[in-house]
């Protein structure tokens, strides 16, 4: 089918040339004037209809939501804020939308609301922005790894390891479940899942990763992650992808290093490649905060908010160091929160994450050095004790309003201290035998970060719901399409 795009169209000055578009209605005016949009821009084109020479039938037709053909001519506009328009000779329907029952009507919707008809919402702007921002961020990872010599990893979907050993998987199952086989007392055999395997949809390709970078060098991971966790916040999804990066002869500072390097990277390619979606998404955001009040509105508009976190180093400081922090912080106000924090040891909340990034540094954090208790089997252990406690090379990276964006650390490479550990805390070692060869054959320093690729998207175009940044989100009882 041939046809011209409407982004295309947007930048000729080829004024007189007969020209033929195919979009979607985004309203229709004084029976005359179309915004037409076919997905290539985020600005519409105006049809101007021929109405005197067009049938009734037809005009009837172009409703919000309609797919149509328009022929005609690329003519200067008048209009402000528009460049050209198309003078139609003629206007086909394609696909009718009956103005009743679409439920996008020409006016502002809330998230809310789209989110009940996420199967539409790609039709507003602001989705559209959202989703081209993503897939921008998308390309960009994998150009910033490409320019660097990493090598793109295939790791599985399905396995049988649970690599973050937090026991929160979707099992993967072949089993027939109205004649399932039964072990001696009765009860369902699952070790036959799988063609005689339990399996599961994995948590985190870094186990894999670690064994193609013990070879490869470094390579990295991007692809879709699952945790099945019943958690109804703003930042989880039960389905996400996630960037996974494994470095051999690393240590926590250059891992902390290439992870603050490729945050800034992909950020600068969206501000210079996503102008015109920021911008809107950015007045989307000041639109929102007009009904709030001073105190709660946004120093920094989000493309200040962006720019802001290119031109400052990350702080890097222990989980101890930020734990005095915390003690020494007082209460809100409100007495919402106690950012006070007493006992080392505990896992950070959000509250605390937040306070640290918007409170008291505002900016980036990357907190390092976590107690062993609070972090996986595989980081690497810490010579000296902390408060008489053992700590690991972690690092967490903490955003303005994301809280946890990235969780990495350096890998324990010597075999005794990571069998120890998995022994401690009770990880079956003859199941990830194939692991623990990497540590016996060849180990060297290695290390890694895993980055939550809807919550880099979240920071990115300033949007609020994890949901409102994957085009299907699954969260508990949502998995229709
Ligand atoms: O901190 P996590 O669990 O770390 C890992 O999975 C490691 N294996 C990574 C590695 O070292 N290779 O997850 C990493 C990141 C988090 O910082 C967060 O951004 C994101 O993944 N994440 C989620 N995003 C959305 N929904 C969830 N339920 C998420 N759980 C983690
Ligand atoms: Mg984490």
């Amino acid at each position: 089918i041939k046809r011209d795009k409407v982004s295309d169209l947007l930048k000729s000055t080829e004024f007189g040339k007969e020209v033929t578009v195919m979009g979607w209605v985004k309203t229709f005016r004084n029976n005359q004037f179309i915004a037409l949009n076919d997905g290539s821009s985020l600005s519409n084109i105006q049809v101007v209809v021929d109405f005197e020479n067009t049938a009734n039938e037809i005009l009837k037709k172009i409703n919000t939501g309609a797919a149509i053909k328009a022929i005609g001519k690329l003519v200067e506009s008048v209009g402000k804020g528009q460049s050209v328009e198309v003078k139609a000779t003629t206007v086909e329907i394609l696909g009718e939308s009956d103005a009743e029952r679409y439920p996008l009507q020409p006016k502002k919707h809330s998230l809310e609301f789209l989110r009940e008809i996420a199967h539409l919402r790609f039709r507003t702007t602001t989705f559209n922005a959202v989703f081209k921002v993503r897939n921008a961020l998308a390309f960009a990872i994998h150009q910033f790894f490409n320019e660097r010599g990493f090598f793109y990893l295939h790791t599985p979907i399905v396995t049988a390891s649970d690599a973050e050993g937090a026991g929160e998987m979707f099992r993967v199952t072949t089993l027939d479940f109205d004649n399932p086989p039964r072990d001696e007392e009765g009860k369902v055999n699952f070790k036959e899942d799988f063609f005689g395997r339990s399996t599961n949809l994995t948590v985190s390709g870094q186990l894999e990763g670690e064994l193609g970078a013990m070879a490869l060098g470094q390579i990295y991971t991007f692809g879709p992650t699952f945790r099945a966790e019943n958690s109804n916040t703003t930042r989880h999804l039960a389905e996400f992808w996630m960037i996974e990066p494994e470095v051999a002869f690393a240590d926590l500072e250059d891992n902390m290093n290439l992870a603050e390097d490729m945050l800034k990277y992909v950020i600068d390619y969206a501000l210079k490649n996503c102008e015109k979606e920021l911008e809107f998404l950015k007045g989307r955001l000041l639109d929102e905060e007009k009904n709030k009040p001073q105190a709660e509105r946004n120093e920094l508009n989000l493309i200040e908010k962006l720019r802001f976190c290119l031109d400052n180093d990350f702080e890097r400081i222990t989980y101890t160091e930020a734990i005095e922090i915390l003690r020494r912080s007082k209460p809100n106000q409100k007495k919402q929160f106690n950012y006070l924090i007493d006992e080392w040891g505990a896992d950070l909340q959000s509250e605390h994450e937040r306070y640290l990034v918007e409170k008291h540094f505002k900016k980036p954090v990357i907190l390092t050095n976590y107690p062993a208790e609070i972090k996986s089997f595989y980081m690497r252990q810490d010579d000296e004790l902390v408060n008489g406690k053992k700590t690991v090379s972690a690092m967490d990276i903490l955003f303005p309003g994301i809280g946890e964006i990235v969780g990495g650390s350096q890998r324990e490479e010597r075999l005794d201290r990571l069998e120890a550990r998995m022994d401690e805390i009770g990880i079956p070692k003859d199941e990830l035998y194939w692991y623990l060869d990497t540590r016996r054959y060849g180990s060297a320093p290695h290390a890694g970060f895993g980055l939550g690729f809807e919550r880099l998207v979240l920071f990115v175009t300033g949007m609020t719901n994890i949901r409102d940044v994957i085009p299907f989100p699954r969260f508990p009882k949502n998995a229709e399409f």
